[in-house]
């Protein structure tokens, strides 16, 4: 289990905490060429106060980073430096730097602790917790990886003052995703708490963050290597989200972007096909409503997309191998079940156009 620090600032005392932890304070530090600029030489400093010995290692800030020829360079130069076992690796960064920082430690020398610092609201919540670390491959996202949990995850939400705000709204469609699967107050206070949430007001923001990574936490602990079905409800929206991802070509559309309209198609769904009751749908959209998006984005990602090719997209990865699609679903608002049966190919689609009217500001229900 990893142990989740929230405060700010997170890294004063950092010395402290990794010798409780049996932590080395020998660590290599990966950023991404922002947050080396925003964050680098602050941290840094404080290593060096703390007595640390370190190595510096820098990616470029984009998808690109999570590749086996960006690993294979790094290994290259934590060789060069010396750092063997007995070191540790503090990955200061979103999504990116995580899943490459995490993938790097867990084949290093035959694997090295791995310590978040998430630095976007998407890896403070999501994707620092859970301990599935990956790179892409050119025939798909995340297929090389392993599960290597994180010894220490930091967060500071005051690092997302810099955060630009189509980011954040990115991180908070996660964030929103766990009061539909998990907790209905947290709905509601996510409901009511919008604004100051996505504006960055304390303690609504911490508050939102505490929750969401225990959250996950939680579901991580009961069902580590998702064979219970628990952690698939994580995936609410993602069936429909990765689709829409990979008709834009991984490069259009943020992650939480494609959640946040594919929340939108699972609430349909779940209605249509007899799960979730018209209030909680109405309810579940309206929150849904409060999201944006660049202007013209969802006209292109989605609206101007056909029902049946986003469909096939869906589809694409999975005939390969003779799969169904899987759909996470709600009973209710905090309720989440991933459904076993098949659904029909009609009923999907209503869905998809359902979510395709709701943008267009006219929703059919
Ligand atoms: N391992 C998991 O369980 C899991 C879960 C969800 C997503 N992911 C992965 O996470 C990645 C997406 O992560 P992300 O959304 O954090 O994207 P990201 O890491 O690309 O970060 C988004 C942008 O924000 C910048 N940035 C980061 N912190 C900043 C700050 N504090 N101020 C200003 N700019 C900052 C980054 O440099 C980058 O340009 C994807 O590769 C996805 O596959 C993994
Ligand atoms: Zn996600």
């Amino acid at each position: 289990m990893s142990t989740i620090v929230v405060a700010t600032p997170v890294i004063a005392g950092l010395g402290a905490l990794f010798k409780s932890h049996a932590l080395a304070k020998k660590t290599v530090v990966l950023f991404d060429e922002h947050t080396r600029k925003l964050y680098g030489a602050s941290l840094l400093q404080t290593l060096r106060d703390e007595g640390f010995l370190y190595k510096e290692l820098v990616v470029p800030a984009k998808e690109a980073s999570k590749s086996f020829s960006a690993a294979y360079r790094l290994y290259g130069s934590m060789i060069e430096a010396d750092v063997d076992r007995s070191w540790n690796l503090l990955a200061v960064g979103g999504g990116v730097v995580g899943d490459l920082g995490g993938f790097i430690a867990a084949s290093y020398f035959r694997g090295i602790p791995i310590i978040q610092l998430p630095t976007t609201l998407l890896a403070m919540t999501d994707s620092s917790i859970g301990g599935k670390v990956a790179i892409n491959h050119p025939l798909g996202k995340n297929l090389i990886g392993f599960f290597h949990e994180a010894e220490l995850i930091l967060i500071d939400p005051s690092y997302l003052a810099t955060l630009p705000l189509r980011e954040i709204y990115a991180g908070m469609a996660e964030v929103v995703k766990y009061g539909f699967i998990a907790d209905e107050p947290f709905f509601t206070f996510l409901d009511l708490h919008f604004a100051e949430i996505m504006s960055l007001q304390e303690p609504f923001l911490t508050q939102a963050i505490k929750k969401s990574a225990c959250t996950k936490a939680d579901v991580v602990k009961k069902d580590f290597r998702e064979t219970g079905g628990l952690r698939a409800t994580l995936n609410f929206g993602h069936t429909f989200a990765h689709g829409l991802e990979k008709l834009a070509e991984y490069r259009y559309l943020r992650h939480g972007e494609a959640v946040t309209i594919g929340m939108v198609c699972a609430l349909f769904l779940s209605h249509n096909l007899g799960y979730l009751d018209q209030p909680s749908l109405e309810r579940g959209l309206a929150l849904l409503q409060k999201f944006r998006f660049p202007k013209g984005l969802v006209k292109r990602r989605f609206l101007d997309i056909d029902s049946a090719l986003l469909l096939d997209a869906m589809l694409s990865d999975k005939k390969k191998l003779d799969k169904k699609l899987r759909f996470v679903l709600l009973k209710k608002l905090g309720k989440a079940f991933l459904l076993e049966e098949n659904v029909e190919e009609s009923i999907v689609l209503q869905s998809i156009n359902d979510g395709q009217k709701f943008f267009n500001g006219k929703s059919a229900h």
